[in-house]
């Protein structure tokens, strides 16, 4: 068993490919250079070329493909997954997730740490990224640690013209987080390349962080939105489908045909591999898939899952 460090001590996590010297989560992710694509020196890079921002999806899953166990993918992770998972918050403007992984993760603040906020701040980046919460029913209520900061700034991604209730919970919570709609419609369903478009032109967001969950991920993919994929693979076997719940870490329709990928960069600490993929294919062309549009079909409401 291996031991865990004590909460913040920066782990030496392994350089497999590129190959290179043990670094921490936060230097690795330096090298990335993802900040510069971020604001405000993002419109320097994208001479005309980019009408939406760069989209990177972050999601952990286990050897036999489990995205959750018992709901939730907290006990998916490690320690250094962790580090990975929060250093990668602090190189982008904005985080999104679906509705249905701010409900079942409980969502709270984005970047919590003093330490990271600082770190962003000299990078040019604004103290904490944008949280974005994509929704079509607008059940998003103060229960989402998020939405009860007053501090936290959220844009919703919806087709619906409602808006959060504002009225107390029976316990006493109210939804005080500064919350911006950004209503992209086509067909009555969300457009979500027209939602990703505004979140630049509005907001000024140059990278997005999609942490998920599945059909947000599938949604995403069939829309040809997304550039890199890193995937977390954490050396457990979870076994099959007892519950007839289980997700991976994509979920709700086929890609057709399926999305091609291109590996970048590989990492390993105790076991656990950090996979760094490049996503081929027309970027924001339609791939295909059922939906037949850009706009998106109808979810279900996924089951419910604490973040890692
Ligand atoms: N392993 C990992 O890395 C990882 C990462 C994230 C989440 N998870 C797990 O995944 C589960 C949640 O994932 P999920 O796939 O069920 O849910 P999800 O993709 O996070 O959210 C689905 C919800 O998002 C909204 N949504 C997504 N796409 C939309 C679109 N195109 N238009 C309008 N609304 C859209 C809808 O919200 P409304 O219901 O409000 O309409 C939908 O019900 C949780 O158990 C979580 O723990 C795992």
């Amino acid at each position: 068993m291996s031991t865990l460090p004590a909460a913040g001590q920066p782990l030496a996590i392994k350089r497999l490919l590129p190959p290179g010297a043990p670094a921490s989560a936060q230097e690795i992710v330096e090298g990335f250079g993802l900040h510069h694509h971020s604001s405000p020196g993002f419109d320097a890079l994208a001479p005309g070329a980019l009408t939406r921002p760069r989209l990177l999806l972050n999601m952990v899953s286990t050897i036999d493909g489990r995205a959750t166990i018992g709901g939730r993918s907290g006990p998916i992770g490690g320690p250094a997954d962790r580090q990975l998972f929060h250093a990668l918050r602090t190189v982008v403007d904005a985080v999104m997730v679906g509705a249905g992984t701010a409900r079942a993760e409980r969502y709270g603040r984005i970047v919590r740490e003093e330490a990271a906020r600082e770190l962003r701040r000299a990078r040019g980046l604004r103290e904490e990224p944008l949280a974005c919460i994509v929704s079509g029913r607008l059940a998003l209520d103060a229960d989402i640690p998020l939405l009860a900061d007053p501090q936290a700034q959220v844009a919703i991604l919806t087709a619906s013209q409602a808006s959060l209730s504002a009225s107390e919970q029976p316990d006493g919570a109210r939804i005080e987080a500064q919350v911006e709609y950004i209503r992209a419609s086509s067909e009555g369903r969300l457009d979500l390349p027209s939602a990703l478009s505004e979140l630049r032109e509005r907001f000024g967001i140059g990278t997005v962080l999609c942490e998920g969950g599945p059909h947000l991920n599938t949604q995403l993919l069939a829309a040809g939105l997304v550039d890199e994929l890193f995937l977390s693979l954490s050396p457990k076997l979870a076994g099959g489908d007892a519950s007839g719940e289980t997700l991976r870490i994509l979920a709700g329709m086929d890609l057709e045909p399926p999305g091609e990928l291109e590996l970048l960069g590989a990492l390993e600490h105790d076991s656990h591999l950090f996979l760094r993929y490049g996503v081929r294919g027309e970027r924001d062309g339609v791939r295909g898939a059922r939906a037949g549009s850009t706009a998106s079909p109808p979810l279900s409401e996924p089951p419910a899952a604490p973040p890692r």
